[in-house]
């Protein structure tokens, strides 16, 4: 059973999407903590009505977040790493000392609408912006390229006609990134993926 830490920065609607998947028996693994680099962010919360342990580490401003953070991840057994709507890069470090054991979920088919300055909102902008008919999200390994690293899941979302940013972000969710993130963390923690 793997330990699985989940870094979030804002409503956590993923880290929802895995909470509920655990609790349905679906994942070989656990939540040991939820940490968030910014204070008062509604995923906090989400953990909190599932008795799941979190806390805040703050990056902004702070010269030690990438110390504390690891520290954290020790003193937690940490296993797995899932950046779940977590809006923060982080140092070689970290990625060094997780290798292969930290993925996240992007709101596009990577290669489109990806690497710096393309998170959240920003990312549908894009794809609306450029006219593509079909979006997606996909989850991924992190390494030291922004969005580059190996693809674990994709799954396609259709773009509709009169799609605002915010309409096509919650179909994405919906559609793809609530199914494929819990899906990908299942496939590592039953060991069916091969590493980077
Ligand atoms: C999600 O759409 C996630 O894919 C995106 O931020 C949102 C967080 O929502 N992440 C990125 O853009 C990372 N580059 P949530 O807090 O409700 O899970």
């Amino acid at each position: 059973m793997l330990n699985i830490a989940v870094l979030v920065s804002g409503s956590g609607s993923n880290l929802q999407a895995i909470i509920d998947s655990v609790e349905k028996g679906e994942i070989n693994g656990k939540i040991v903590t939820v940490v968030s680099n910014k204070p008062g962010v509604y995923a906090l919360e989400r953990a909190k009505i599932h008795n799941i342990p979190s806390c805040v580490i703050e990056s902004k401003g702070n010269l030690h977040f990438t110390s504390q953070l690891l520290k954290h991840l020790k003193e937690n057994n940490v296993d797995l790493i899932v950046l779940a709507g977590f809006l923060c890069i982080l140092k070689e470090e970290i990625l060094n000392q997780y290798k292969n054991k930290i993925i996240n979920v992007h709101p596009s088919l990577i290669p489109s609408f990806c690497g710096d300055g393309f998170y959240g909102l920003k990312v549908h902008e894009a794809a609306l912006n450029y006219g593509v008919k079909v979006t997606g999200a996909t989850v991924h390994f992190v390494n030291e390229v922004t969005d580059g690293g190996k693809i674990i899941l994709q799954k396609a979302v259709e773009i509709k006609d009169g799609d605002t940013p915010q309409i096509l972000q919650k179909r994405v969710m919906e559609q793809a990134e609530w199914i494929i993130l819990p899906k990908a963390i299942k496939m590592i923690c039953d060991n069916e993926i091969k590493e980077d």
